[in-house]
């Protein structure tokens, strides 16, 4: 008897400190980490999308945890503990059938993308498995006062009347599009490498004003642009919009198939597009309601030139090549 209660005593014990070492003190621990920087509680409305990310089950199918591998690298930086500092519960996720989510509103901060992707992801990604969430929006024959109507694609919106984003589908793309990974203190972040090059580039211009670049040194320059790497970038950050291939949505994303920015000799106008995002301009007749991001302040210049590339040499386009002091020079000069 007195042996039984031993080992079911000792067993209780021994569960309770387990239970207090790897459950409790951490848990403590995990609560008193100040939130890292640029992380702010969550607005009404983010909050309320929070709970339709969880009701809507998003965290089957979608992480939010950067691991520190190199697999991870193109989701964003590897989380840290200050990142959920008012994310409680955590909404961690454990499988990733979809991609990771923890830096999705710098990764894709177009509010219209987000829409048309949650209305039927296949409209903007063709070989996308995500269900589609039509019930959180409104099919209505006039969009009401003050609201926009989602530019669904043709082949993948009703057959009458407008989409209408629902209040859920407002506060669940308000939620992600909060999702940001602001840089950590001391970490050494593109941003950093990109001020030391544009710098550099800056002194080099100032301290040769009267010598520009050797026209053989560019040739050379621009023949060894790494193709690879100009498609990967592109898969990365502009396929979402623009299609794998380049060809756009129709009313949505424009092509960018001979467009006139991109086939042009004088590069500024697409390095411009690049570096500064697009707004309101109408291409080859026709005007977009969503507008096209601003990669400056993500992209480094040489990453910039090797998407640029890219567009330059693909699809049938057959456009001068620009060099990473190209895109430096364009931004210096706003
Ligand atoms: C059955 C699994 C599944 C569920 C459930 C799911 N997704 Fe996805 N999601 C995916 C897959 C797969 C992709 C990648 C293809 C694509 O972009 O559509 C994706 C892509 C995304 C993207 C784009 C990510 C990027 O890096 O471009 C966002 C944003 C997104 N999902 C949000 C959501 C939200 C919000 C919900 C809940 C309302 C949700 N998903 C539910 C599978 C899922
Ligand atoms: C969120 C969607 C989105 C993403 C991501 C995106 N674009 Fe765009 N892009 C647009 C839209 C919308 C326009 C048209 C804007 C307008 O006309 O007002 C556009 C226009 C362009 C143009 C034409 C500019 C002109 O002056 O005619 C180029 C070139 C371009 N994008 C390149 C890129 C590159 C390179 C990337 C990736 C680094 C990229 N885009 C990522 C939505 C996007």
């Amino acid at each position: 008897m007195n042996k039984l209660l031993a080992i079911a005593g000792g067993a209780t014990l021994l569960y309770a400190v387990l239970a207090v070492l790897m459950g409790v003190i951490p848990g403590i621990e995990l609560s008193r980490v100040p939130p890292g920087p640029g992380v702010g509680p969550l607005t009404a409305l983010e909050a309320r999308g929070r709970e339709v990310y969880v009701s809507e089950g998003c965290a089957y199918c979608h992480t939010q945890q950067v691991r520190p591998l190199p697999l991870d690298e193109v989701f964003g930086r590897p989380s840290a503990p200050g990142d959920y500092a008012y994310a409680t519960p955590q909404l961690l996720g454990s499988e990733r059938t979809g991609p990771d989510l923890s830096n999705i509103g710098a990764r894709q901060s177009s509010e219209i993308w987000q829409y048309i992707h949650l209305y039927d992801p296949r409209a903007v990604v063709p070989q996308s498995i995500m269900p589609s969430f039509r019930w959180l929006f409104e099919v209505t024959d006039e969009a009401p006062q003050g609201l926009e109507p989602v530019p669904v694609p043709k082949p993948y919106a009703p057959a009458q009347g407008v989409v209408i984003p629902g209040p859920d589908a407002r506060a669940l793309v308000a939620y992600l599009l909060s999702l940001k990974q602001a840089a950590l203190p001391g970490a050494h972040g593109d941003s950093a490498a990109r001020a030391a090059t544009t710098a550099a580039a800056a002194t080099s211009m100032a301290a040769t004003p009267a010598t520009p670049a050797a026209p053989a040194a560019t040739a050379a320059a621009s023949s060894v642009f790494d193709a690879a790497e100009g498609a990967k970038l592109f898969a990365a950050n502009c396929a979402a919009c623009h299609g794998a291939q380049g060809a756009g949505v129709p009313g949505v994303f424009p092509s960018l198939h001979a467009n006139p920015a991109v086939a042009a000799s004088d590069p500024s106008e697409h390095i411009g597009a690049v570096l500064h995002g697009v707004h309101g301009k109408s291409i080859a007749g026709v005007t977009y309601a969503a507008q096209m991001p601003a990669f400056g302040p993500m992209l480094s210049d040489r990453q910039i030139a090797a998407i640029i590339d890219h567009e330059r040499t693909s699809w049938g386009n057959h456009a001068p090549l620009v060099t990473a002091q190209d895109v430096a020079a364009a931004r210096a000069k706003r």
